[in-house]
């Protein structure tokens, strides 16, 4: 079965050359832009066409604001520590996700605590998130959720949108206004992706994209944080600025601040990516069929989107019955050319998160042994 999975795949492609997992295309005013930002001399953290991506990405998202950073990391820090995230807290989590989220709450001081995630959408688990809720955190005096094992206070969730598929928002939200929570999105991996009809990124209090190379569309690197509140979006441009007060000549800033605005050379690569990005995700919806269309008829089950939503297919995956066929495929397909992975060890596994509080994580568990994703990169039609 995996070597008619190969010819598929290299059929899909016209090639028999090595085919990665995710690669990006540049169709239409990349060079052109990229250019101008040489030619103006303005390819730094001053310049237009970072003004310019972030109006257009708030136009494409229906965010209020949108503050571009340098990459996806960095935003997702900015949202947290605007969350009010510091130093003690607690934010909960998926376990199966990339370690940048966890990073991003280190960063802030705090300590990640892991539930579970959804087995149809591989986002957090809304249900896993009432049960920890429930049995180990109350809303004390001060109106906070404190997690009575460890005394600290639960600021944020920080749900994941994996591989483009939308978590249930709805859910997540309501569980996490009644325990006074601030809901952050980690939308990294799906812009272009709508949870009932809305952007994902949009239904949080505060949430963050990437424009990684790996990503649907990319800057080089770069990331956003995206925001409905005024006073948030302020802080975040404010923040990410090094902290610097508007002034003719002098460098005053009133507070510690981050070098994490994006540079302008990125954002004219990313203002002309986003032009092609709903072609883009059209390429890719039409490859997801395919997949799904295939696996259908060569019992190999992909991972499509789950209802209510529109889904990038930013990663196309396939869930194989257990460990041992997941090894399988991986050996076969990427000594046969086709680049495929794991999905990532789950957070809680890592050494340096194995004393974080977690609740079962029996879906995580059960996906990690079995998800592999398969090549996604936009399809040349030339
Ligand atoms: C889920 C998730 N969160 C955060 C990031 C961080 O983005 P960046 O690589 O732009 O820092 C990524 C991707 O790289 C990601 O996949």
């Amino acid at each position: 079965m995996f070597k008619s999975f190969v010819s598929f795949v290299k059929e899909i492609y016209e090639t028999n050359e090595f085919i990665p997992l995710h690669e990006p295309r540049f169709i239409g005013n990349e060079k052109k832009y990229v250019l101008d930002t040489i030619d103006s001399s303005f390819v730094s953290s001053v310049g237009a066409y970072v003004e310019r991506f972030e109006s257009e990405i708030a136009k494409y998202t229906g965010a209020n604001y949108a503050i571009a950073t340098v990459n996806g990391t960095a935003a997702l820090h900015i949202a947290l520590k605007l969350a009010n995230v510091s130093s003690g807290d607690e934010v909960i989590t998926q376990s199966l996700t990339f370690v940048a989220p966890c990073n991003a709450i280190r960063y802030c001081g705090a300590e990640p605590v892991f539930v579970d995630v959804d087995k149809k959408t591989l986002g957090l688990s809304a249900l896993s998130l009432q049960v920890f809720l429930d049995e180990y955190c109350e809303i004390r005096d001060d109106g906070f959720c404190w997690n009575k094992v460890s005394n600290r206070i639960v600021r944020a969730c920080l749900p994941m949108h994996t591989f483009g598929f939308p978590a249930h928002l709805d859910e997540i939200k309501a569980v996490c206004d009644r325990y006074n929570i601030i809901l952050v999105e980690d939308a990294a991996e799906s812009l272009g992706s709508q949870y009932k009809g809305q952007h994902t990124g949009t239904i949080g209090d505060l949430s963050a994209l990437s424009f990684n190379g790996n990503k649907v569309m990319t800057a080089g690197g770069g990331g956003m944080v995206l925001t409905n509140n005024e006073a948030i979006a302020i802080r975040a441009k404010h923040i990410t600025t090094t902290a610097k007060k508007p002034h003719k000549w002098s460098f005053i800033h009133d507070e510690m601040g981050y070098n994490y605005r994006m540079p302008n050379l990125n954002a004219a690569l990313a203002v002309a990516q986003l032009e092609s990005l709903p072609a883009m995700i059209e390429n890719k919806r039409a490859l997801a069929l395919q997949y799904q269309e295939w696996g259908k008829n060569n019992s190999l089950s992909f991972v499509s989107e789950p209802e209510n939503t529109r889904a990038n297919y930013w990663l196309n995956t396939v869930i194989t019955e257990n460990k041992g066929e997941q090894l399988a495929m991986l050996e076969y397909t990427n000594s046969h050319g086709v680049m495929t992975r794991p999905v990532w060890v789950p957070m809680h596994k890592l050494a340096m998160n194995r004393q974080c509080q977690s609740v079962e994580l029996t879906n995580t568990e059960w996906l990690a042994d079995r998800l592999v994703n398969v090549p996604s990169s936009v399809v040349r039609h030339d």
